[in-house]
Formats: structure tokens, sequence, C-alpha cells
């Protein structure tokens, strides 16, 4: 195994903290954190070793410190019997963590515009994503959204860390009412964005995917695939992308991801396995005109 690849560690807690509707654990996990970069997430074994859950959840790496020779913290809400033991975790405890696991997010070589777009918990891996294009002389501008107020993710530190930080909650409880991609074109002009980077629900990455082609610039996307081994061996996470030659592959998310080209990933063909995707039942090397396939694709 490669020196940054992911490493499975009992790593003792720091803390369990809440923060509006979410609980902050941070873990001390020097190897994790050494290797670790932005977009990359931890698997976390949860129930403790007799358990029946035998799948890692997975959760978004927030944040990263020196502390302690490396800590690591993730946030979550509680949606299940996972995240809900992880929620009764005290200071001491030991958790089995995996990381860090995926592809991360490219960074720009040049000193470019970025808008960061995060839909409720998705907020999470685009803080040190904002961090580390800060340190490359990167314009950062935030757009963070959530279901109310306490759903919308660390909105101090994005006004702390961005030039500007716009809210929008689907209550307007919050900044702007509705979607977090209704104000996006809007930051897209004003701070004249070169490339946007977005972390969310399918739905809400699939209408960022549209404001930035409108707008003419690129999209890098984290998808929260449900997962369920982590490694790459179950296939559960597959979601359609098309790769550079044009061909459609079903991908995992777990290890080719979670982050992907924007313009690559066929939103609309998410949770089925497209007819042209390479190796699907209607499949053919080379579309020829007029065998129908080729009409199915341009129609
Ligand atoms: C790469 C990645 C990063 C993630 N990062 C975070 C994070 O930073 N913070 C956070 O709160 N959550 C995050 N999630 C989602 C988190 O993994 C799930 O909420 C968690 O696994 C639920 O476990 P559970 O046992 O509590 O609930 P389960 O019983 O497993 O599920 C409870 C409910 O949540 C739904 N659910 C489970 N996983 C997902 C998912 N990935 N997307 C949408 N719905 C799901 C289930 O369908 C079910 O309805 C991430 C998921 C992925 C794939
Ligand atoms: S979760 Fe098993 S292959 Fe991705």
């Amino acid at each position: 195994m490669s020196d940054y690849g992911p490493v499975q560690i009992r790593c003792p807690v720091l803390s369990v903290r809440r923060v509006d509707a979410y609980y902050a654990i941070t873990v001390v996990a020097p190897q994790i954190a050494e290797r670790f970069r932005a977009g990359q997430f931890v698997a976390v074994a949860v129930g403790g070793e007799a358990s029946a859950m035998l799948l890692r959840r997975p959760f978004a790496v927030h944040d990263v410190k020196p502390d302690y020779g490396g800590t690591v913290e993730f946030l979550f809400s509680v949606r299940g019997p996972g995240t809900s033991w992880l929620s009764e975790r005290r200071s001491r405890d030991l958790l089995d963590v995996v990381g860090p696991v995926g592809r991360p997010f490219p960074l720009p070589r040049d000193p470019v515009n970025c808008a960061l777009v995060g839909g409720g918990s998705g907020g999470a891996p685009l803080f040190p994503l904002a961090h580390a294009l800060r340190r490359r002389g990167c314009r950062v501008d935030f757009v963070l959204g959530g279901a109310s107020a306490d759903r919308v993710f660390s909105a101090i530190t994005a006004r702390r860390v961005a030039e500007t930080a716009t809210f929008t909650t689907d209550d307007g409880s919050f900044g702007v009412r509705g979607p977090v991609t209704a104000p996006l074109g809007r930051v897209i002009e004003e701070s004249r964005s070169d490339v946007v980077y977005a972390c969310g629900p399918m739905p809400m990455l699939r209408e960022t995917g549209a404001v930035a082609s409108r707008h003419g610039i690129p999209l890098q996307v984290a998808v929260e695939e449900t997962m369920a081994c982590g490694t790459g061996l179950c296939m559960s996470c597959v979601v359609p992308v098309v790769g550079e030659d044009g061909v459609t592959r079903m991908v995992r998310a777990c290890i080719d991801g979670p982050v992907f080209r924007g313009e690559r990933v066929r939103f609309d063909d998410v949770g089925t396995i497209p007819f042209d995707a390479l190796g699907a039942p209607g499949w053919k090397a080379r579309p020829e005109p007029g065998d129908g396939m080729a009409d199915r694709a341009a129609g």
C-alpha cells in the first residue's frame, strides 16, 4: 500500500459536540490527518465489536488539525441506527476508522475565483477545500443552503474564510428562502467565478451543473451516493459517468469518486444503468448510423 492510501486505525475520540442540527466528532488520527486531501472521506465502523451493523458509515472530513499529532473532525446529523450510535460516543471512546478514502478535489494551478456550493451536510468537504484554495491565492465565495437555519453548515466559518457567503433555507428561517442553487448565478456573475465546486444531494448537484453550464464554467462535484463496502468491491455506489472517450461507464463513487467532473455525471440517469453504458445489455462498442443506437443517442 502506498504511503498515501487509506489506513484502518482505532482512534480515540477527543470530543463530541453539538453544532446546531449536527454532531461534530473529533478523533486523534495522525495517519489519516497527514494523508488527507480536501474531498476525501472517512468510513467509520458503528455499533461496537459485537454489532450486527456490518457496514461502515461514510462521512466527509470537515477539518484536520495538527493538535495531538493530527486530529480529524467529521460532522453528521442523526439519520438511523449508525449515526444514532455515533452521537452517543464520548471522549476517550475508541472508533474504528478507515481513511482517507476516495479521490480529492483537483486544485487549480493558478489563483482563480471559485464558487463553493453546499447543500446541508454537503457543506462539510467544502471547508478544507476553501482553506486549500485560499493557500493557493484563489478567491472563494460560499453558497450554503439547508432545510432550516440549524442545517446550514458552519455559517460563521464560511463568512470568515470566504470573500462572500450567501445562505439559503427552504423555510426562509435564515438567508434567502429557496434552494441553494437560486442565488448561484448571481454569485458567479458578481464574483466572476472561474469554477464551481459543489457537494450535496443529486438533484442539487444536477441543478448546480445546469447553472454552471449556463455560465460556461466547469464544475467539480462530490457525490454522497449511498455506499455499502466503501472499498470498491460491492458496486452498490455506482454512478453513470461519461469518460474522455465519450463512453459511459458505471463508476464507483467510493474509490473512483466521490469527486467527479460535474459535466461528466449523467445526473438524469443516476440510479439506473443507461442502455449505452459500457457492459449494459444494449451496449455496443461503436454505434453505427442506422443501427438504431446512434439514433437513440442523438435523440
Ligand atoms: C461520501 C459520503 C460522505 C458523506 N458525508 C456526510 C457528512 O459529512 N455528514 C452527514 O451527516 N452525512 C454524510 N453522509 C451520509 C451518511 O453516510 C449517512 O447519513 C449515514 O451513513 C447514515 O447511517 P445510519 O446508520 O445512521 O442510517 P441508515 O439506516 O443507513 O440510513 C438512514 C436513512 O438515511 C438514508 N441515507 C443513508 N446514506 C445516505 C446518503 N449517502 N445519502 C442520502 N441518504 C442516505 C437512508 O436511505 C435512510 O433513509 C455521507 C455519505 C457519503 C456517501
Ligand atoms: S460502496 Fe462498495 S463499491 Fe463503492
